[in-house]
Order: structure tokens, then C-alpha cells, then sequence
């Protein structure tokens, strides 16, 4: 009994606090400097703790998860980085059919084959993304004619100004193409658990042309079936982490689509036909979107301003899976990998007059 009252008074644990922490082996790229100090929170309420110890230290705090849309400056981050870490997926079945939430912590992948395993469709074409569930919101993930505003019904978040837990549904988190309110306001919450709302024995989705091309033969695959197409497609890609790979260290996508008006995708198609690249402007690939923009492709436009996949200059490169991702091969340093971001930024605005913008977030590091 004496026991149990001391309990009652004791201080929490320590936060298990570290200093000096090297960075760089906590992100695919494999770059950046340490961090003062850093936290590995498996807790929501050791996540709140430590941000109330960093707001009373006085430092500033990088939130981040599996680390694979970062990339940190070389002098390191100068303040507290807080490792997402909380665990834990639970459903239930609801009127519209079923709703799984999963701990922002949980490795995203793995949840993407938990659900279509279960026979539960919506998330099939996102499988083989690295990262974790948590930061899937903030630049509303997508690929292959997904994307996770089409199935995200709320996230739970921790307002990093007061430290309340709050549910924000998501309509309010205001999705776009890879962006998000998370995103647009990145110091205001942080993601603790995500809820999707899934199709029990629904069927998969197919409408990215590649993926129904690769499937083409298959009259009905199921869920499973696209997962591992998807996951296919992507490793043709290089987009999914594979120490063998050489093209492994990477963010994905470094830039994002360009999304244009109308009259500067057909100056970019003109330009494409002039030029000599393509036969005819309808070659230039390119999707409509409502009012009258056009998404382009980035990682083509790359290519043909020059950017040859595979190339390297020094330490880093362009993949030679896929142009729109720049690669680490080792020894490099992040100065280097954004001296090349920029490099290729100002050769596509040169050749097409489109400024690509890039996908990753950056820490202490200038874009
Ligand atoms: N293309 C090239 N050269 C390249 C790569 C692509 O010419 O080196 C051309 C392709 O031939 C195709 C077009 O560009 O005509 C689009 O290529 P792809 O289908 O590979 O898709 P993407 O637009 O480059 C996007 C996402 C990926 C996602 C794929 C599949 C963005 C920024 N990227 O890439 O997401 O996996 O679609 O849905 O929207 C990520 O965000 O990190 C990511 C990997």
C-alpha cells in the first residue's frame, strides 16, 4: 500500500535524452550532421515531454519519423530531434465498412500490407513507400492513382503550442497534391495516430495506366496481387529501400510534378516538338487536372534538359532508375546534393520555363 502511494508521487522516468547524435544513418539519403540532442519517443506522452523540455531548454525542436522525405544540412540540427516511435493499429467495423487507425510510429509499408491482407481496399496502390504512417498526412502521400485523402478520415495530433491532443478530420487538414495544412503550418502539431476508413473485400484500384497495363492479363487481381505489382513497378523504379540497390539512398521523388496552366504546357510541348524531342506535342506526358491545369512530369523534363539518369557528379547523382531521384552514393555531403537539386532546377527553367519545386523537407539547409 505504501508502495502504491509512492507511485502515485513519484516522478516520471528520465527522459531518455542523447547528445550528439549522428543524423545521417536515420535518413535514407544518409546525410546530415548530429543533432544536440535527440529522443527516441515511444510514447505519446513522452513525444508532449519532450517538447515541453525542449520549449524550457530554450531549443529548437525536428520532429521526423522514418527520415525518408529529409534531408539536414551538414552542420547538423542544433536542437532537440525527436524520433516518432509510438506503435499500435486497432479497427473496427463501422456502418460505411471499416475504420483502421494506426500509431503515426507504425512503418507504413507494413501497414499497407496489414490492410490488404485483411482483404480491407483503399491503400493497395501505396505499398512499398518507405517511411511511417505519421508523416503519410503531411504531404498527403500518393502513387499509381492513390493518394491518402481519398481514404484519411481524421488524425489525432498534439498541438505543440499548448501540448493538448486534439482530432482533426480531414476536410480541415485541407489535402492538395503532395501538401497539406501539416505541411503549410509544419511547427504547429504533430501527428500522432492517423484513421483510414477502408473497403472490406473492396476492389483495388487501377487507374494509373501503368499499373493497369501490368495487370492487364488478370481479368480480377486482388488486393494482394496490386500490392506486389505496385511494389514491382516500384522497384524497377528504385523506389523502395533496398540496401542492394545502388540508387537506394535516396528521398524518393526530389521534386514534385509541376502543375502549370494551359498555355505554359503547351509552351513546354512547342518547345518539346521545336527542339527535336518529341514527333508531337500530344508525346509529352502530361495529365489534366480540374480548372484547366496540367500536372507534368517532372523527372521527364529533367531528362530532357540534359539530366541524364545515372550521371554523377562526385558523391551524387541522378538515379539511374528514374530521373526525378537524386542519390547519395556515399561520402557526400548535403551541400553537395542541393548544389545539384539547384543545378537541375535552373536547367529545366532554362530549357522549359517551368521551375520544378522540390518534395523533401529541408533542416538546416537552404533550398
Ligand atoms: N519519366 C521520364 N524519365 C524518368 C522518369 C519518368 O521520362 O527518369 C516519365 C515517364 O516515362 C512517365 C512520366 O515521366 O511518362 C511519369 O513517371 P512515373 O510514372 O515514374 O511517375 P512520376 O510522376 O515520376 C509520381 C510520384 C511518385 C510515384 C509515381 C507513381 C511525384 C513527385 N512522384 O512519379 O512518388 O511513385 O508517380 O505513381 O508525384 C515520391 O513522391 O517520392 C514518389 C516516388
Amino acid at each position: 500500500m505504501l508502495y502504491a502511494v509512492a507511485a502515485l508521487f513519484a516522478p516520471p522516468p528520465a527522459l531518455p535524452l542523447v547528445q550528439g547524435v549522428s543524423l545521417a544513418p536515420l535518413t535514407t539519403l544518409r546525410l546530415g550532421g548530429p543533432a544536440d540532442v535527440f529522443l527516441r519517443a515511444t510514447t505519446d506522452a513522452a513525444l508532449a515531454r519532450g517538447l515541453d523540455w525542449a520549449r524550457n531548454a530554450g531549443l529548437p525542436v525536428l520532429v521526423f519519423g522514418g527520415g525518408s522525405n529529409l534531408v539536414i544540412g551538414d552542420e547538423g540540427f542544433g536542437g532537440l530531434a525527436l524520433q516518432v516511435a509510438t506503435r499500435g493499429i486497432a479497427s473496427r467495423t463501422t456502418a460505411e465498412g471499416i475504420e483502421v487507425s494506426a500509431a503515426a510510429g507504425e512503418p507504413w509499408d507494413a501497414f499497407v500490407d496489414f490492410v490488404t491482407t485483411e482483404g480491407w481496399a483503399g491503400l493497395e496502390c501505396l505499398a512499398g513507400i518507405p517511411g511511417l504512417v505519421g508523416a503519410t498526412p503531411v504531404q498527403n502521400v500518393g502513387a499509381y492513382g492513390q493518394e491518402v485523402a481519398e481514404t484519411l478520415l481524421r488524425v489525432r495530433v498534439l498541438d505543440r503550442e499548448t501540448l493538448a491532443v486534439r482530432w482533426l478530420d480531414a476536410r480541415a487538414l485541407d489535402f492538395a497534391y503532395r501538401d497539406s495544412l501539416l505541411r503549410r503550418e509544419p511547427t504547429r502539431f504533430v501527428v500522432l495516430e492517423v484513421v483510414f476508413g477502408l473497403r472490406p473485400g473492396g476492389l483495388p484500384s487501377l487507374r494509373y495506366a501503368e499499373l493497369a497495363r501490368a495487370l492487364a492479363d488478370e481479368p480480377l487481381p486482388s488486393l494482394a496481387r496490386v500490392r506486389q505489382t505496385v511494389v514491382a513497378l516500384r522497384r524497377k523504379k528504385s523506389m523502395v529501400l533496398d540496401a542492394k540497390d545502388p540508387n537506394t539512398q535516396s528521398a524518393g521523388s526530389f521534386f514534385v510534378n509541376p502543375v502549370v496552366d494551359a498555355a505554359t504546357a503547351d509552351a513546354v510541348r512547342q518547345k518539346a516538338v521545336a527542339v527535336g524531342l518529341v514527333p508531337a506535342p500530344d508525346q509529352v506526358p502530361s495529365w489534366p487536372l480540374e480548372g484547366g491545369r496540367v500536372k507534368l512530369a517532372a523527372g521527364w523534363l529533367i531528362e530532357r534538359a540534359g539530366f541524364a539518369r545515372g550521371e554523377r557528379w562526385g558523391a551524387v547523382g541522378l538515379s539511374s532508375a528514374h530521373a526525378l531521384a537524386l542519390v547519395h552514393h556515399g561520402g557526400g555531403t548535403t551541400r553537395a546534393l542541393v548544389a545539384l537539386a539547384r543545378r537541375i532546377q535552373q536547367g529545366v527553367e532554362e530549357r522549359f520555363g517551368v521551375r520544378l519545386e522540390p518534395e523533401p523537407i529541408f533542416i538546416n539547409v537552404g533550398f
